[in-house]
């Protein structure tokens, strides 16, 4: 037997047993005649005793180890004089009398501590020591407590798992794919699956009616802290439902989850906000309702006063930031360029404290009687000692999207985020379309499945860009952590909409006929969803970014450094594909 415990088992109780462990030697000290040997493995740290005294040249052959080694020990647990109450193990300690190194360690490039000294890149190099932490381990050891209690819950409302390819055909909407060529189909391609959405949809003109599926998806696409190129979804279909019925089971699995995995009960029901509310209000699809700071219009109250800025805008919009009027010219200078950075583009801010005599003073006062301060104050409901920020801007949308971000800042420079606290919401009454500028063309905004609203089908006709989808977003402290629709199960209704997206009827054959005919064999009302797996682990786990629930995540450049991929191919396996790679243009 390797060994009879684990190093995260043994406590005072077990006192004089002879017992045997194994792991890797976390840290070595000597005292006088004794060395001490941290030993670790996944379940905990074991204090090993070396006794020059009781034996010398076991004591000798300790004080050789190295760290990172892999050693078997036997021994007596033994009740320790120096407890350590930080760890679960710490009242006891093991007498060693037999020592058996199975393994030696190069010393590793960074230190395996919660506080590592290790850089991102080092530590994205040798991931498999990374792992070794118990930070980077513990979200593994929660993602698959989630994918259990996803299974269970699911399964209990029967719900089936039914795998679909990886190998599918490319789709032209959504993100870029993430292609196989073919050696059997020369000149042909595959794609990676940028979700199962077709394929579930099939599998409910097949009558399997509740379907679900813990399952990877790809998708070529710029990276940020909450995009991976290869993410999972816990991907969902149900037959015979309306947007209510799918509501209700997956927010009976949020709650579920939030219970088992960090014992929340959510009683009440979420919120649901339309989109047009949550753009307005929030500037964003995806609003971080952990705080308030809801985005007040100022157009009325503010064009017109001779301040060209404002007088020739589109939208003046502006947040309160309560409490917050002792920020200093600096830091208010500071906020001003934050939202000029490029990414978020803004050109100026504008600021107004409100005093404590109620008297408000701001950046543009000399274009503004107090009169008219006042009645801004008023339209946010200001007191004294808050301070009131103002974007404006030549389009509404641009600049709301700017004001979202300054009102995230401000949450996270006023600490309102915290990530022990938890707002859930679903986005709901989504467009059907949104211009694409790049494509020159109405796109789906969830994809081109997504039912319109019943009472907005005349509009598809006269004003597409006003339909309404029945598809909605779980939304959870400013995350999509998930979304889905009523699919259209109508082969007509799903022409009509491919027509609408731009495709000629031979090319929405070509590419979706499969869809299409399937629909004319009987297909069920149908909808679903897909939640984001990386998303909920990071956000039970309080990570910045999902990388660290992932076992081997790519970096910002799509790259795994570890495997060093992705790589050129050799000259034969591009012959066997008759494939040819030309990077003049790059
Ligand atoms: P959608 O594209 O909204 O919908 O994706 C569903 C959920 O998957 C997560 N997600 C991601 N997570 C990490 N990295 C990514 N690159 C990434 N992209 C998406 C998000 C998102 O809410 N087929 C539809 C679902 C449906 O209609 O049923 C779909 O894929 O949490």
């Amino acid at each position: 037997m390797f060994r009879t415990h684990t190093c995260g088992e043994l406590r005072l109780s077990d006192s004089g047993k002879e017992v045997t462990l194994a792991g890797w030697v976390q840290r070595l000290r000597k005292m006088g005649g004794m060395t001490f040997v941290d030993l670790r493995d996944r379940y905990g740290i074991t204090q090993l005793v070396f006794n020059e005294e009781n034996n010398a040249a076991l004591c000798e052959q300790a004080n050789h180890l190295g760290r990172e080694y892999v050693i078997q020990v036997k021994g007596i647990v033994n009740e320790r004089s120096n407890k350590n109450k930080n760890i679960p193990t710490g009242d006891i300690e093991i007498i060693v009398n037999e020592l058996n190194v199975l393994n030696t360690a190069l010393t590793p490039p960074f230190t395996i501590e919660d506080n590592t000294d290790g850089g991102d890149d080092l530590r994205m190099k040798f991931r498999y020591l990374d792992l070794r932490r118990n930070a980077v381990r513990k979200n593994l050891e929660l993602r698959h407590r989630m994918t259990m209690e996803v299974r269970r819950y699911l399964d209990s409302k029967g719900f089936l798992e039914i795998e679909t390819p990886m190998l599918v055909g490319s789709t032209p909407e959504g993100a870029r794919d993430f292609v196989v060529p073919s050696r059997m189909n020369p000149g042909q391609f595959y794609a990676l699956p940028q979700s199962p959405q077709t394929l579930k949809q099939l599998l409910m003109v097949s009558g399997m009616d509740r379907y679900f599926q813990i399952v990877k998806c790809f998708r070529d696409e710029d990276l940020r802290a909450d995009r991976q190129p290869e993410f999972t979804q816990i991907d969902c279909e149900m037959s015979f439902v309306e947007q209510e019925d799918i509501i209700e089971t997956f927010e009976g699995m949020a709650k579920h989850l939030f219970k088992e995995l960090r014992g929340v009960e959510l009683t009440e029901p979420f919120l649901r906000m339309p989109w047009a509310e949550a753009m307005k209000y929030y500037g964003s699809d995806k609003p971080d309702l952990r705080f308030g700071m809801k985005f007040v219009e100022l157009m009325d109250i503010l064009k017109g006063h001779g301040f060209s800025v404002f007088d020739n805008a589109a939208y003046i919009g502006g947040i309160c930031a309560r409490g917050a009027a002792h920020y200093t010219r600096k830091q208010l200078d500071q906020l001003t360029d934050f939202v000029k950075r490029p990414q978020i583009g803004a050109k100026g801010m504008v600021y107004a404290r409100v005093e404590a005599d109620g008297n408000v003073k701001s950046s543009v006062d000399k274009f503004y009687t107090q009169e008219v301060l006042q009645q801004m104050k008023a339209a946010f409901d200001a007191q004294p000692g808050d301070l009131i920020l103002i974007l404006s801007g030549d389009d509404a949308m641009k600049t709301r999207k700017q004001l979202c971000e300054l009102r995230l800042e401000m949450g996270n420079q006023l600490g309102l985020r915290d990530k022990n606290k938890f707002a859930c919401l679903w986005v709901v009454d989504f467009p059907m379309f949104e211009w694409s500028e790049e494509e020159g063309r109405l796109m789906a905004m969830h994809h081109p499945f997504t039912h319109p609203k019943d009472e907005d089908i005349p509009l598809l006709d006269t004003d597409p860009a006003a339909v309404r989808a029945d598809a909605y977003d779980m939304v959870v402290n400013g995350v999509e952590v998930g979304g889905g629709s009523i699919r259209i199960h109508d082969s007509q209704l799903q022409a009509k909409m491919f027509e609408i997206l731009g495709f000629t009827p031979e090319r929405a054959q070509e590419q979706f006929g499969f869809l299409m005919n399937a629909f004319k064999y009987g297909a069920p009302p149908h909808g679903g969803l897909a939640y984001g797996l990386d998303r909920w682990v990071s956000l039970f786990a309080g990570l910045d970014s999902i990388r660290d629930c992932i076992a081997f995540p790519k970096n910002n450049s799509g790259r795994d450094v570890m495997l060093d991929a992705p790589a050129a191919l050799e000259q034969k396996q591009l012959d066997e594909l008759c494939l040819k790679v030309d990077l003049k243009e790059k």
